[in-house]
């Protein structure tokens, strides 16, 4: 069954995933919203078609206003229990159709808080009797855009990765599959992917291949745990979460992230995309 237009998809945030998700279901006819804390910041999803509703997750009633008349929801934000969860119930509620939920490697036992947070989230989902998709990402390839100052001004960047791999993805996938699965989210109804990029990749390789992109020599330099730590903090990312990514950099060092699936191209009927494709995409961030 694909998706009949009855109401809105409900895409709870704006950022990465969430905007292209909504922008690729706009595109495709599909109505769908978003909630957004600051719609003045999301003008150009409104143009292209996005229902852009003002609410906060930290708030039941705007996300009650917003889940009204939806089908499905992506749930995708920073993955704070009490927020996704409170989405979760509204849906139930509601009596939405099927959720599809993005997030990670979750586990109750692992030493990262926002693992933990998603398992948590993942149990409440799978316990609430609601039609589900989970989507276990790898990393995204956009997380080294966070990297492209160090890289203009000082040729290079460091990570606390070490030479491990990482089976990283473009999150346009990621957002590419949500939007395919809660579209026609039947024959996805129940199961757990594990998107990934189509090939498993250190840091140092993506610096070769950013060199290559950029015509010019882009060096990766290793950091200890603290200096990757500060390195989020320097520029912006608040402490405590500084302190999860600075985790999750230093489990690739272990191989934590070394693994690539077939689950892109076998919802997608293409291929992901490569490391390449996203440094020429990006190349201005990084020049
Ligand atoms: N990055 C990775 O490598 C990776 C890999 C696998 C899975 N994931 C999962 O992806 C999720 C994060 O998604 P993302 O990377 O797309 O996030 P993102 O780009 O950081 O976007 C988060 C969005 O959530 C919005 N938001 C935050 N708090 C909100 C609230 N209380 N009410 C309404 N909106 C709120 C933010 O809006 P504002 O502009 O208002 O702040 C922003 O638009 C997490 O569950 C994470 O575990 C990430």
């Amino acid at each position: 069954m694909t998706h009949h237009g009855a109401g809105p998809i409900l895409v709870t945030t704006a950022g990465k995933v969430g905007a292209e998700a909504a922008r690729t279901l706009a595109r495709q006819g599909t109505p769908v919203r978003v909630i957004a804390r600051d719609p003045e910041r999301a003008t150009a999803l409104a143009r292209a078609g996005v229902d852009v509703v003002a609410g906060d997750l930290a708030g039941r009633d705007s996300i009650d206003a917003a889940m009204r008349d939806v089908t499905a929801v992506i749930l995708v934000s920073p993955a704070i229990p009490a927020q996704e969860i409170a989405v979760i119930d509204s849906a139930v509620r509601a009596g939405v159709a099927h959720v599809v939920k993005v997030t990670s490697k979750a586990s109750a036992d692992s030493p990262i808080a926002r693992r933990r947070d998603q398992a948590a989230i993942e149990d409440r989902l799978i316990a609430s009797g609601l039609a589900y998709t989970l989507l276990r990402n790898n990393a995204y390839m956009q997380n080294l855009l966070m990297l492209g100052p160090a890289v203009s001004t000082t040729g290079g960047f460091g990570s606390a990765a070490g030479d491990g791999r990482i089976g990283m993805i473009d999150s346009r996938d990621v957002a590419a599959v949500a939007a395919a699965i809660v579209t026609a989210p039947e024959p996805h109804t129940g199961r757990t992917y594990w998107p990934s990029g189509p090939a498993s990749l250190s840091y140092a390789d993506a610096a070769a291949e950013l060199s290559r992109v950029l015509g010019r020599p882009v060096t990766f330099r290793p950091l200890t745990f603290e200096q990757q730590r500060q390195a989020m903090v320097d520029v912006g990312v608040p402490e405590h979460i500084a302190h999860m990514n600075a985790q999750a950099v230093s489990l690739f060092a272990e191989g934590d992230s070394d693994w690539t699936t077939d689950d892109v191209p076998t919802v997608l009927g293409r291929p992901a995309r490569t490391f390449r494709q996203f440094a020429e995409d990006h190349a201005a961030a990084f020049a």
